[in-house]
């Protein structure tokens, strides 16, 4: 949608935004409510902001996308871990408080910002995506959705942090693809003495490390000339360090961590890195190496098969537990030894998890594709004996 027919559809669904608002519609003033069926559009066109509602769960949450983007892929989520279940809900500013907020019926659902101010605010939708609540009076931003990324960095955006004021910007994860809450990876800027390179945490633990920042490229996200589509840059200063990048031609660009832990610009497909999981046993691509369980051996991995198992040799476990994403399951089938196979549900959330023993038919067609513990054959431990017998 072009963002000429945004205005008009915003203004003709009004009611979208109480008849208080007069100038432009980037701007929401205290006491203006947006519906769930109007959006802001910020002044040169280049971003909408408005609820979405994901069609798996029927959850909706109120994001960010550029107007020309045809996948409208959310560079910021208002709510990701507070989904609304109904299409009464407004996004307002107090108009005693300031305070930028979700409300139904009178109840604040989730307060955005956190900063009680008094009422000379408004809350604007710029041109470079941001979103930023600012005293008018005082000509000062109070809170702006730039210091509160979600999993996607824009150009302008910083990935670092502010040692004087505490501040830290990093991205995290959605749980799934249609799933907006918190996921399992996150992306901080790591500084080191001439540059400073992107680290990936699985829940907490290092996993995954991109080389220092070089010649407009990273050591271990080279396959593709990131040059090409984005100039890199940092900053360091005796406060801020942080990581981030201009456009160099007019396109749709941003970085993306995606649920799997793959960095990736969004609308484009274009995937920049790891490419693959670490499992812990590699070392030469940026993955972290860790103490593998004793039952798994170096090269083991998981691969995507369609197969079924014979009943009474391997029992299927389920786990709905929807805080559970893809790669929580991967890690708990590696780490549990009777494990052979695991798989998600269709939403990209739940474990479910095959023990016992790893014997199955392939089938070409009839079945969902499951995730298969397959032994690299080399490392096995028939071998080792075979090597001690030989040496001795
Ligand atoms: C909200 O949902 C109700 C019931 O599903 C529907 O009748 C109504 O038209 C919806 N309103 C808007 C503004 O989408
Ligand atoms: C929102 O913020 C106001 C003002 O600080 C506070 O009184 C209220 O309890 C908060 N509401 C929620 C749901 O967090
Ligand atoms: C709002 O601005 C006016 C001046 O325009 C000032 O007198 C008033 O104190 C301000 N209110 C708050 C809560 O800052
Ligand atoms: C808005 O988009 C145009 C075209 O993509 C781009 O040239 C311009 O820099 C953007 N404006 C901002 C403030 O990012
Ligand atoms: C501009 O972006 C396109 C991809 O849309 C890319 O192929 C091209 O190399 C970029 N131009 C320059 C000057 O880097
Ligand atoms: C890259 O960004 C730096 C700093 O923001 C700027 O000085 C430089 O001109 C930019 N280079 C290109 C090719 O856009
Ligand atoms: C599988 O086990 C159940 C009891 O656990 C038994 O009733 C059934 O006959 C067994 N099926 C086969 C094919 O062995
Ligand atoms: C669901 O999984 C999360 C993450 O592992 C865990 O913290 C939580 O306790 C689990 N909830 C239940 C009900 O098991
Ligand atoms: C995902 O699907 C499972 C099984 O259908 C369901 O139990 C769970 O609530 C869903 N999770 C979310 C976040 O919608
Ligand atoms: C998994 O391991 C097998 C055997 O060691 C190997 O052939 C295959 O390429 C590996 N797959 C992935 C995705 O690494």
């Amino acid at each position: 949608m072009n963002p000429i027919f945004l205005l008009l559809f915003a203004i003709l669904c009004s009611g979208g935004l109480d008849s208080a608002f007069v100038d432009g519609i980037s701007t929401i003033k205290p006491g203006e409510e947006l519906k769930s069926d109007a959006y802001l559009v910020s002044e040169g066109g280049n971003f909408t902001l408005g609820f979405f509602t994901i069609e798996e769960t029927s959850y909706s949450y109120i994001g960010i996308w550029y107007t020309n983007d045809d996948q409208q892929s959310k560079v910021w989520v208002a709510n990701r871990n507070s989904p609304i279940s109904d299409n009464s809900s407004v996004l307002t500013v107090d108009s005693t408080t300031g305070i930028l907020k979700i409300i139904r019926g009178g109840n604040t659902i989730l307060n955005i910002s956190d900063q009680v101010t008094g009422n000379n605010v408004t809350a604007t939708l710029e041109d470079t995506g941001n979103f930023v609540l600012t005293d008018w009076v005082e000509k000062r931003t109070l809170w702006q959705s730039f210091d509160h990324p979600t999993d996607t960095l824009l150009p302008g955006m910083k990935l670092g942090f502010n040692s004087a004021t505490g501040k830290s910007w990093s991205l995290t994860s959605w749980l799934s693809a249609s799933v907006p809450a918190s996921g399992a990876f996150t992306l901080s800027w790591e500084p080191n003495q001439d540059s400073g390179e992107l680290v990936m945490h699985r829940r907490g633990e290092r996993y995954w490390t991109s080389g220092t920042l070089k010649d407009q490229t990273f050591k271990y996200m080279s396959a593709l000339n990131m040059g090409m589509y984005f100039n890199l840059s940092y900053t360091s200063t005796n406060d801020e360090k942080y990581f981030t990048f201009n456009r160099i031609n007019g396109s749709l660009w941003m970085l993306r961590l995606d649920s799997d832990g793959q960095i990736a610009e969004g609308p484009s497909g274009l995937r920049f890195g790891p490419f693959k999981f670490c499992y812990g046993y590699e070392s030469d691509d940026g993955c972290v190496t860790s103490e593998l369980p004793h039952c798994r051996r170096r090269n083991d991995n998981f691969t995507q098969k369609r197969v079924y198992f014979l009943p009474n040799i391997t029992t299927r476990q389920d786990d709905d537990n929807s805080s559970l994403s893809f790669i929580d399951c991967m890690e708990r089938c590696w780490n549990e030894c009777n494990c052979v196979a695991f798989n998600v549900y269709s939403n990209g959330t739940g474990c479910i998890t095959w023990t016992g023993r790893s014997e199955y038919k392939e089938d070409d067609v009839n079945i969902d594709p499951l995730y298969l513990l397959l032994r690299d054959p080399k490392s096995s431990k028939g071998k080792c004996i075979f090597l001690v017998i030989c040496n001795s």
